[in-house]
């Protein structure tokens, strides 16, 4: 954006009421979202459960738009988890059915925005319908450049590394590799998606302050961002918000910050 132009979503910051320059946002290559909330978005409403899922499903086609906007290129959304399935069985399904809906529904619109869709997770032990959906998605958007939107459905961090564990240890066993010869680099290749750069940050709506098994191996130096607003409601002014705190976290990996380097020069 030219210096002086005005940004087309002028946000003013609550604390001091100054609109936010949008040039001067850190953009992370990869925003990891964790989609909460969609049950106490329905019940405030009076709503069934499945009427907030629904709410939650239309608000990721707002998110992508508003990703798009800023530049994001890898976004992952966690939109059902391996724990999941412990839900009753009628919110699971109703959950199954709106994933095949949205994926037919919303195709032509992530095709005008540019957005390659992919899935990580558990997909092989999903029904064969889910995994036909999934195969159809993939294959139909890999063309497309702009951003790509990760699906992490039947997804959990902990058997994402056990399967991981599992191929290394099959490599081991037919004398491919020696155990000694694993790194971390080895090992995160055996991931669900070992191209994908590490989720620079995850943000939470819905008010609760952690992670539920979401990018673990890859979210080890992800930044946290948490808001209480619910995840059907979350919008361009909370993605900002998120992004400009973002843009004044100090990313050390375990060294120094930029001035600490300096001051030892
Ligand atoms: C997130 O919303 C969607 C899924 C976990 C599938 P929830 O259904 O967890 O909503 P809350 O946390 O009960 O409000
Ligand atoms: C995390 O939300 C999973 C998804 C958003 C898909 P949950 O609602 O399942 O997480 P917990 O149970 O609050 O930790
Ligand atoms: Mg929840």
């Amino acid at each position: 954006m030219s210096a002086g132009e005005e940004s087309k979503f002028s946000l003013f910051s609550k604390k001091k009421n100054q609109s936010i320059d949008e040039s001067s946002l850190k953009i992370p290559v990869h925003l990891g979202v964790i989609m909460d909330g969609n049950g106490r978005w329905a019940k405030k409403r009076m709503l069934p459960r499945s009427a907030g899922h629904r709410a939650g499903a239309d608000n990721l086609k707002t998110l992508c738009k508003n990703c798009g906007h800023y530049g994001i290129k890898y976004v992952t959304v966690y939109a059902f988890s391996t724990e999941n399935w412990s839900r009753p069985d009628s919110e699971v399904h109703a959950l199954m059915e709106l994933f095949v809906e949205y994926f037919e529904k919303y195709d032509p619109e992530l095709e005008q925005e540019g957005i390659r869709v992919r899935f990580t997770g558990d997909i092989a032990s999903l029904p064969t319908n889910i995994q036909e959906v999934c195969k159809r998605a993939e294959e139909g958007s890999k063309h497309r450049t702009r951003m790509t939107l990760i699906v992490a459905f039947n997804y959990g961090g902990r058997r994402e590394i056990v399967q991981a564990t599992q191929k290394l240890a099959e490599r081991v066993a037919k004398g491919e590799i020696r155990s000694d010869e694993i790194t971390e680099e080895m090992f995160a290749q055996h991931l669900y998606l070992p191209d994908v750069p590490d989720p620079d940050l995850i943000i939470r709506p819905s008010g609760e302050e952690r992670t539920s098994n979401f990018l673990v191996w890859e979210g080890a130096y992800s930044e946290l961002w948490f808001s209480d607003v619910l995840w059907p409601d979350f919008g361009m002014n909370e993605l900002t918000e998120a992004l400009v705190a973002f843009t004044k976290r100090d990313r050390r990996f375990g060294g120094l910050t930029k001035e600490e380097k300096k001051d030892r020069e």
